[in-house]
């Protein structure tokens, strides 16, 4: 779905640079949205704040088990 028509940029442009981190200014500097009429902007800053939370969400879960993978016993030369 195009959020800001002026610039033509995506719902999913948008949430693709919120999940790498970036914030309303940055993505604004770097797509352009919201920088022409201004409608788009409250739908652009909800797109952020969605995709902002949900890699805040699994950024910090813990990293999956490596399978195949053997732990060994650490051999401590007493
Ligand atoms: S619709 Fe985004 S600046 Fe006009």
């Amino acid at each position: 779905m195009i959020v800001c028509v002026c610039k033509r940029v995506s719902d999913r442009e948008i949430a693709r640079h919120a999940s790498a981190g970036m914030d309303f200014d940055d993505i604004q500097l770097m797509l352009g949205v919201a920088t022409q009429c201004g409608r788009c902007e409250g739908c652009a800053r909800d797109v952020i704040e969605k995709h902002r939370a949900a890699a805040a969400h699994y950024m910090h879960q813990p990293a999956p088990p490596v399978l195949g993978s053997r732990v060994f016993p650490i051999l401590s030369a007493a």
